[in-house]
């Protein structure tokens, strides 16, 4: 492990892939496991690659950090020929000296996007290129106010509730809830029984799925909005 700077340290996971950890919290970015095989896992696989295909989906990250679920994501949009338009919400930004260590560019033979990611503007729309749009944003995800109706599918990967108890709240659930379509989802490495009962008095249906190595279970939470009862 490398110290970079007094708060975080870089780490090569078990499928080679690198990832970081907030030294003062004690808190990792990802599974010791694998970096991209547990965003792929839980973001891409359980989340993406399970809403059908439309003219464009509309994705908000909750907790952009390295960039990995945005790259991920890039790569999808590419490969499937499939517009993306990514909003991704990040309170603590990383430095470029630390995102520059970062190896999944390489890894993924996407190093331009990678460095892309990282060099363009907050608080603007980019496109990196044809399938994929971003727009990042430096705030508390706690904070925003979020178009209504307007997203496909949520990517809620912020630091865990210990670390970050304001953002796992009702009032945010409920904010989360009216910015997705009608059965639209959110997915989330957090299984925690606190975490399940405000999604679900938030007015989400909830559905436990196998998890990445090293993680029994990971949760996506359906927001069923239309009564189909008349
Ligand atoms: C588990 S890491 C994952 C980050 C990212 N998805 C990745 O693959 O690197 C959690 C991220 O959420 C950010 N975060 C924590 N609390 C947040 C909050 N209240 N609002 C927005 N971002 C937050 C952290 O700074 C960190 O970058």
């Amino acid at each position: 492990m490398e110290e970079i700077d007094s708060q975080i340290e870089i780490l090569i996971t078990e499928d080679g892939s690198s990832s970081l950890r907030r030294k003062d919290l004690q808190e990792g970015y990802h599974s010791t496991y694998g970096a991209i095989a547990e965003s792929n896992h839980i973001f891409i696989n359980a989340g993406l690659r399970n809403i059908e295909r439309k003219s464009q989906i509309n994705i908000l990250e909750i907790g952009f950090g390295t960039g990995l679920n945005a790259l991920l994501t890039c790569e999808f949009a590419i490969k499937e020929k499939q517009k993306i338009f990514y909003q991704t919400i990040e309170k603590y930004p990383l430095s470029k000296e630390i995102t520059s260590k970062l190896n999944y560019g390489k890894i993924l033979n996407m190093e331009e996007e990678f460095e892309m990611l990282h060099s363009i503007n907050w608080e603007e729309n980019n496109s990196l290129n044809t399938y994929f749009e971003i727009r990042k944003t430096a705030q508390a995800a706690e904070e925003i106010s979020y178009k209504e109706n307007f997203f496909d599918l949520i990517y809620f990967d912020a630091f865990a509730p210990q670390f970050e108890e304001k953002l796992w709240q009702k009032e945010v659930f409920d904010k989360l809830f009216l910015s997705l379509k009608d059965n639209a989802n959110l997915v989330t490495y957090c299984c925690k029984g606190d975490v399940k009962r405000t999604l679900k008095s938030s007015g989400f249906q909830i559905e436990k799925l196998p998890g990445p190595k090293g993680k029994r279970e990971i949760l996506r939470a359906n927001a069923v909005k239309k009564n189909d009862l008349v």
